[in-house]
């Protein structure tokens, strides 16, 4: 039978339509393939720079080649819900260029600029998976609402922003890679990181780090949070314990529900205390970087200080100002702990203030008076509060994540040494 012009003419748009989407099909699988080998290649090169350890150079290098200066676009490129009221943003640049490697545990600063606040919003959020990207960074996030009953107390500002309005493809802008709590990766000694609640995310970048790296040194990774809900990538920590015999994941949870299963979900119920890292750790001698709620760090901090661990292995981060009377160490600077009042000027607005405590630093005393500095991430780390200093000299209560530019103090971290004027 011979076909009519109307069915050779289906026949043809037919064929056409099958060959359009072979070659659709055929380019996403080249894409894909493209995609892999990228991320393969993106993990030999870096197999490659760092081998099984980083040498101290390296890793200086790497931190230096870090930067780029101020802020730079990125793109919400994807979300993704790790647990109840915590969410990963995957960041990519918006000029489309690669991004600079940093060290697992280092954190980006981001510029907010939020409906409703008069000054963009400055805030820090550690990176928290290993640097094998080459166009990619991953931050996870916590939504803090305002305390439970607290009455006419707002969310926090900068994770609802996260969480409520930074859809993929929204637009922020953000520091380079930055920070002085990374894993260092020239020793040897078993490593331990200690999370509490959100303080995984930098832990998470250390121990991916080690995996991927492929490096030998034992880790162990203690996990606190409060039960299966707060519980955050279960089956990722569970792939790293079961792929990497030197890894061990340990995880605690306070307060378990019904749901909870011991042996399943989780491997102890309580906090993390000495008993328990006497119970499971080879000894003394290992590296141990803490990061959590302050008075779980500080708590830590005195358990490891009571067993014998040595001042120069515990390192610690804080995800914001600590609070109370007992600071996890001596002000860095000098030994002083006198709390003398001393006069603090600021010059522009004809104010003055009185510093009398160890606990007040020289942001405290501004605000007291009345005097409105800039400040972001209150814990020495994003370079905001950064204050020219007209007269006097400062010390800090830790030492902080960045490096003041020359003549002026981080308010957030600085106790004045003696009698100050500041240009504010
Ligand atoms: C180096 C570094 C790394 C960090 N990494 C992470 C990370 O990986 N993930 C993460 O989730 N966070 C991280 N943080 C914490 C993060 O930077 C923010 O501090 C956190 O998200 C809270 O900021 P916010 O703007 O949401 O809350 P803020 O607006 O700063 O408010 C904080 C809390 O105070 C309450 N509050 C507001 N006003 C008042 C008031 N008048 N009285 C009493 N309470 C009030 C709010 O309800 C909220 O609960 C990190 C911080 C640092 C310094
Ligand atoms: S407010 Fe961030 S360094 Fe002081």
């Amino acid at each position: 039978m011979i076909p009519t012009v109307a069915e050779i003419a289906a026949l043809l748009v037919a064929t056409g339509v099958l060959f359009q989407a072979g070659r659709g099909l055929l380019a996403s699988l080249r894409h894909r393939k493209m995609v892999v080998r990228d991320e393969m290649s993106a993990l030999a090169s870096f197999r490659e720079a760092t081998g099984d350890l980083l040498t101290q150079a390296q890793s200086a290098n790497i931190a230096e080649a870090n930067s780029w200066g101020g802020f730079r676009k990125f793109y919400i490129h994807r979300r993704v819900d790790e647990a109840d009221g915590i969410t990963s943003f995957y960041l990519r640049p918006y000029d489309g260029k690669p991004v600079p490697r940093y060290l697992p545990g280092q954190h980006l600063t981001f510029r907010l600029q939020i409906p409703g606040q008069s000054k963009p919003v400055i805030r820090c959020y550690s990176l928290s998976d290993a640097p094998i990207h080459e166009n990619q960074y991953r931050v996870s996030i916590k939504r803090l609402g305002a305390p439970p009953g607290s009455e006419g107390i707002p969310d926090g500002v900068g994770s609802c922003f996260f969480h409520d309005m930074l859809e993929v493809d929204r637009i922020v802008d953000v520091k380079a890679p930055g920070g002085n709590f990374y894993l260092d990766m020239t020793d040897r000694r078993p490593v331990v990181l200690i999370a509490g609640g959100i303080g995984l995310t930098p832990m998470l970048s250390m121990a991916n780090t080690i995996a991927y790296t492929k490096s030998k040194r034992e880790v162990w990774l203690f996990y606190a949070v409060m039960n299966k809900q707060q519980h955050v990538m279960p089956s990722h920590l569970k792939r790293l314990a079961r792929d990497h015999p030197n890894i061990n994941v340990v995880i605690c949870y306070a307060e378990p529900t019904r749901e909870c299963v011991k042996g399943r979900d989780f491997h102890y119920r309580g906090r993390i205390n000495r008993r328990l890292l006497e119970g499971l750790l080879p000894s003394t001698d290992c590296q141990f970087y803490l990061c959590g709620p302050p008075p779980m760090q500080d708590a830590i901090i005195g358990d490891l200080r009571d067993w014998g661990v040595a001042e120069k292995d515990i390192k610690w981060e804080s995800f914001g100002k600590r609070k109370g009377k007992k600071r996890a160490s001596p002000a860095v600077g000098d030994n002083v702990r006198t709390v003398e009042p001393i006069e603090i000027v600021f010059a522009r607005s004809g104010k003055v203030g009185k510093w009398s405590s160890e606990e007040e630093t020289v942001l405290d005393v501004a605000e007291a008076a009345g005097v409105a500095l800039d400040s972001g991430c209150r814990a020495g780390q994003c370079g905001t509060c950064a204050t020219a200093i007209k007269q006097g000299a400062v010390r800090y209560l830790e030492e902080p994540g960045t490096q003041p530019p020359p003549g002026t103090c981080l308010t957030c971290m600085a106790i004045p040494k003696e009698g100050l004027v500041l240009d504010a």
